[in-house]
């Protein structure tokens, strides 16, 4: 099983280039390059590389010899989605099949990153890649639609779907929490959404492993870190962690009303990406790593 490990000697060089660079998972691809020196890795955000803009793709995809795409960006805010739905949809619809196309272009193989969102949260099962979606808001809606225009290109495309992303980048859950621990004496949080958090280094690793794998045509695969827990367990998890005595408080949903209705179960089922050859942490020791990064 290869997972946290270097590339193996003989991987032959990549000119890879990395979207939406300067968010989470773009920050953490970022930190584990170093593991994998004989490839070239370009990192590009907005503006100036929008992957809105075909033409600028495929122009950027010839001139600079790319051999494989690793799409970190998004629209990433779930509420906000709700009313900018075309907003939505011209960065998680038109984006990713965009870089398929300018993939394509140039015989380039896409990694693109998708949600646990494109499922309705009703199954009381972890989710395979086989399983029916169903997304109950605009952001799953757009991230499902851009699964579908990837794999409609045509182009070599591995659309891996991931949930609860944190990492010491940018602003996530676990960052949020370890601040408002500090601030306030009780918090309340959700107990009745259940699902597993997923640290965006080991994502990085698994992207990697992948795609110095090979791969052709097109699949989906899910990865999340191992386990299956509640936000409420998740945030009593980081306050022990980081020594935080803050009392957290099991609330339902409906006492804590957002834009857009979560799914209550989102555990996704690893088998494929295990049997791929990636291994998946345990929540917890990630979560370990990622705060004694943040306190540091
Ligand atoms: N965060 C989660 O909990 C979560 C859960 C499941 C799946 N995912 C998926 O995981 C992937 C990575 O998420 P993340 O949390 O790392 O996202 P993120 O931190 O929000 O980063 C996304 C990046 O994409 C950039 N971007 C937005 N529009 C762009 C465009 N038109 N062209 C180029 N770049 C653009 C953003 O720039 P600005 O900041 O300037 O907009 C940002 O730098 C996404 O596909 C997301 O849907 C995330």
């Amino acid at each position: 099983m290869v997972g946290r490990s270097p590339s193996q000697e003989g991987t032959s060089k990549m000119n890879i280039l990395v979207t939406g660079a300067n968010g989470q998972l773009g920050n953490s691809v970022r930190k584990i390059a170093d593991n994998y020196k004989q490839h070239h890795f370009l990192y590009t955000d907005m503006p100036e590389v929008d992957i809105t803009d075909l033409h600028l793709l495929e122009d950027l995809v010839k001139k600079e010899n790319i051999g494989a795409i690793i799409n970190c960006a998004a629209f990433t805010a779930v509420d906000k989605a709700e009313s900018c739905e075309e907003l939505a949809a011209r960065i998680n619809v038109d984006g990713p099949k965009n870089l398929a196309l300018a993939a394509k272009s140039v015989g380039a193989k896409l990694v693109h990153i998708s949600t646990d969102y494109v499922f309705d949260g009703k199954s009381c099962l972890p989710l395979k890649e086989t399983d029916p979606t169903q997304p109950i808001g605009v952001y799953g809606k757009t991230k499902r639609q851009g699964e579908i225009e990837v794999e409609k290109t045509g182009c070599d495309a591995i659309v891996i779907r991931t949930a609860w992303l944190y990492s010491e980048y940018g602003n996530n859950f676990v960052k949020t929490m370890l601040r408002l621990g500090k601030e306030r004496e009780s918090l309340n949080v959700v107990y009745d959404q259940v699902g597993t958090p997923t640290y965006a280094t080991d994502l990085a690793y698994a992207i990697m492993v992948l795609l110095e794998k090979g791969f052709n045509g097109f699949n989906t695969y899910h990865f999340s870190n191992e386990g299956v827990i509640s936000w409420f367990d998740f945030t009593k998890a980081i306050f022990e962690i980081a020594g935080l005595k803050t009392k957290v408080n099991a609330i339902e949903s409906f006492e804590y009303p957002t834009a857009a209705e979560r799914p209550a179960y989102s555990v996704l089922n690893k088998r494929k990406i295990k049997e791929a050859g990636v291994s998946v942490p345990y929540w917890k020791d990630s979560l370990v790593q990622c705060i004694k990064l943040l306190e540091n």
